[in-house]
């Protein structure tokens, strides 16, 4: 008799958790490595947000909560989708989770059976597909050409579904591209959607505060309320807030599905962090002027980056609307051969003889099911953002 179950056969580890483990490791070796692998601001929690969750700790709120939250905290979450959506949610259709990972593996392992067919624009956040895998479900994935801006075209959705289609995955601004969608971007989308009411959608906004030059993200809800019955509207507070660790996600959705998720929840880890909880009303209650720092700062670095990037030979990036991502395609390296004799044949050797040749840590496109792509994050210093941009531009100057 194996050890391990099965359903653990059908995922695989967190391929940006490897690569930014294997970057720390080096580093911890004395090696001189950047990491642009993870996925996480390098900004500190606004400090507002901090001294909240001192008071809830000093005052004793150190207990259990509701599974699904405190009441303060849903009744603030549902005040948020309402200022910056426009949409009703009440308090009952909302439920936090120990981040927005957990909402997507709630959703996913109540709702999913076997055989049943889930849509995933690619390139992907890495862990649907196996979130997915896990609830039993099968990806069914719809490349997202650069030529459109890593969006989804209505027309390659529709050809996608099939009766067994269950999910629709949205994710604006995404994780890797930074690709956001604008009302006129889901319009179409929404029109595919409304033709086969029998299909859910499961839209990930976590980096919606996080876009550039004015841009406005729309929420698939926001742009066509009839599909609210069948709609999950997620987000959080680790990437806006700068709170990752604190594991805050969260989100809207129909009464019988919260109740789903609920009992699924209560039976793993119930709430999250009564503390985290706390600092989160804060977040969403609070003053934004630290959130509009960081969104300035990370627009410069995007700027930055993709200037860089594009004068690196073989390389060609687009400027995203948001998320603090950039996934520059390195087709124009291939079957190149680096200096030290390493033949780059795919994205991953790329991505691996940069770390061995340069120490700069990146995540090759294949791990978001998009080869010929990697992806950097700029969540970083610019100073270090410049010193990696550098070396990635010599890098690629040096192959033969
Ligand atoms: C697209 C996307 N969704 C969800 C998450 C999960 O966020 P959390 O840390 O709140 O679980 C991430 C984190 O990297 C992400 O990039």
């Amino acid at each position: 008799m194996t050890l391990i179950a099965d359903r653990l056969n059908r995922i695989s580890p967190s391929q940006t958790i490897a690569i930014t483990t294997k970057a720390r490791a080096l580093k911890a070796e004395g090696r001189d490595i950047i990491s642009l692998s993870a996925g996480e601001p390098d900004f500190d929690t606004p400090d507002h947000i901090k001294q909240a969750a001192i008071k809830a700790i000093n005052e004793g709120e150190t207990r259990y909560t509701d599974v699904a939250g405190t009441p303060a905290l849903r009744k603030a979450v549902a005040a948020k989708f309402k200022r910056d959506s426009g949409i009703d949610y009440k308090p009952e259709e909302i439920i936090v989770s120990t981040g927005g990972k957990q909402v997507i593996f709630n959703a996913m392992l109540a709702t999913v059976q076997a055989g049943d067919e889930v849509i995933i624009p690619t390139p992907c956040w890495v862990s649907y597909p196996d979130i997915v895998q896990l609830a039993e479900g099968s990806p069914v994935f719809v490349s997202c050409s650069p030529n459109n801006g890593f969006k989804m075209r209505a027309e390659d959705l529709e050809a996608a579904i099939t009766p067994k289609t269950k999910w629709v995955f949205l994710n604006s601004p995404s994780n890797p591209t930074g690709a956001a969608y604008s009302t006129a971007d889901l319009r179409p989308i929404c029109d595919v959607l409304l033709k086969h009411p029998n299909i859910w959608v499961f839209t990930d906004d976590i980096y919606e505060k996080l876009t550039y030059d004015g841009f406005k993200p729309a929420t698939i809800v926001e742009v066509e309320p009839q599909l609210k019955d069948r709609t999950i509207t997620m987000n959080g507070c680790s990437k806006a807030y700068a709170m990752t660790g604190w594991r805050i996600g969260f989100c809207g959705a129909p009464l019988q599905l919260i109740k789903a998720m609920d009992k699924l929840q209560s039976q793993s880890t119930s709430n999250t962090s009564s503390i985290s909880q706390a600092a989160a009303v804060a977040a969403l209650e609070g003053p934004e002027e630290a959130l509009h720092e960081m969104v300035k700062v990370y627009q410069a670095r995007r700027d930055l980056v993709v200037d860089m990037l594009n004068q690196a030979p073989g390389l060609n990036c687009q400027k995203p609307e948001g998320a603090f991502y950039v996934f520059p395609s390195m087709q124009g390296c291939i079957g190149k051969t680096t200096p030290k004799g390493k033949k780059i044949e795919t994205d991953e050797d790329f991505v691996i003889a940069l770390l061995d040749e340069e120490g700069v840590a990146a995540v090759h496109g294949s791990a978001f099911v998009y080869p010929g792509h990697f992806r950097i994050s700029y969540a970083t210093s610019t100073e270090a953002l410049v010193e990696a941009c550098t070396r990635i531009q010599r890098f690629c100057a040096a192959l033969s």
